[in-house]
């Protein structure tokens, strides 16, 4: 089939590399290739420590998804961290959410090892003395930047939708067009990069006083400080608020942060779906996919969307989870906005 991908973000830019190998003819159109989410993530491939209650459909997704990044990663040439993350609690509250976080984890099948404060700093001993930890195994990160440069090394991106495609898959992330503008939303994350001559050395996600914090270690002393989250309606810009939010967080647990280099400060949008799942399938309207709203999970379901997408191609029916038709049955697409997608391409 001829196939435009709209949007080449982490997501557009596998879903594009998944349909070429499976032979078919495809125009990826982005004017800004890699700009977006994908250009702020840090690339946690963490399905258990950032899976919250009621999210229990995305550790299933996810784990599934993790199991796809290391063929994707070495067919790339990309770098793949496999240390387990670590999730900390600073104080006796914060160890609280970490056991919760656990027996959430534990009992939809995933695997965790708590931690004592001495052997948290046997484990990571640049961190400061928290309160308790737990491993959890099998957790792994990838530079998302990376990952978009070896695609783009690949797969040339247009800024203009040629037309003509037998197929459109909608890939813009938290800015879709009509008819499916409203089915995301953007959830401001801004997040920071430093470098730091003693980083940890695993992906460390946690707590401090209440305040979500993560360090995410790249191979060059390079850490991410992430990330703020945010409901809000204007454009997503870095806010002294919000850094200084993430550096108190940081320090509290990495206190060597004070004399690392801040090396960059991002602010982008999550796109975020009522539900907090993707939408990735039929849209409703023929000829058009989404591969969209993946919220906090961009990077880590990216190979798991690229197949979805490519089996849905196939003849696959939809997984029902992220199947984008939970919202967009009934009236919604029906009538004009259906006429008017149609006559905007
Ligand atoms: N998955 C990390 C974040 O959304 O901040």
């Amino acid at each position: 089939m001829r196939v435009t991908v709209l949007g080449a973000g982490i997501i557009g830019l596998t879903v594009a590399d998944e349909l070429i190998r499976r032979g078919h003819t495809v125009t990826v159109v982005d004017p800004h290739p890699a700009s977006g989410a994908s250009y702020a993530a840090a690339g946690m491939l963490s399905p258990a420590a950032e899976v919250w209650h009621g999210e229990e459909e995305i550790l299933r997704l996810g784990t599934a998804s993790l199991a796809l990044w290391p063929a994707l990663a070495g067919r790339l040439g990309v770098e793949l961290r496999a240390d387990p993350t670590l999730l900390v609690g600073y104080d006796a509250g914060d160890l609280q959410q970490v056991e919760r976080q656990v027996s959430l984890v534990g009992g939809l099948g995933g695997g965790a090892t708590l931690l004592d404060r001495v052997a948290v700093r046997a484990c990571e001993p640049v961190l400061a003395r928290v309160a308790g930890a737990a491993l959890l195994a099998g957790e792994m990160s990838v530079d998302p930047r990376a990952v978009c440069g070896a695609l783009l090394s690949r797969i040339p991106v247009v800024s203009r939708d040629p037309g003509g495609a037998d197929v459109t898959v909608v890939a813009t992330g938290a800015r879709l067009p009509k008819p499916w503008t409203g089915l995301v939303r953007g959830v401001r994350g801004e997040i920071l990069r430093v470098r730091a001559d003693d980083p940890p050395t695993h992906t460390v996600r946690g707590w401090v006083g209440g305040e979500p914090i993560y360090l995410v270690p790249r191979g060059n002393g390079e850490v991410v400080v992430g990330a703020t989250s945010e409901e809000h309606s204007v454009p997503p810009v870095v806010t002294a608020g919000g850094v200084h939010r993430l550096l108190t967080a940081a320090r509290a647990l990495w206190p060597g942060l004070d004399r690392a280099e801040l090396i960059e400060s991002t602010a982008r949008d999550r796109p975020t779906t009522a539900d907090g799942r993707p939408l990735i399938g039929a849209s409703g309207v023929d000829g058009v996919l989404l591969a969209a709203g993946h919220f906090r999970h961009g990077v880590l379901l990216a190979p798991l969307t690229a197949r979805l997408v490519a089996d849905h191609l196939d003849g696959a029916p939809v997984d029902p989870s992220v199947d984008p038709r939970r919202f967009t049955t009934g009236c919604t697409l029906q009538g004009k906005e259906r006429h008017d997608h149609h006559a905007q391409r």
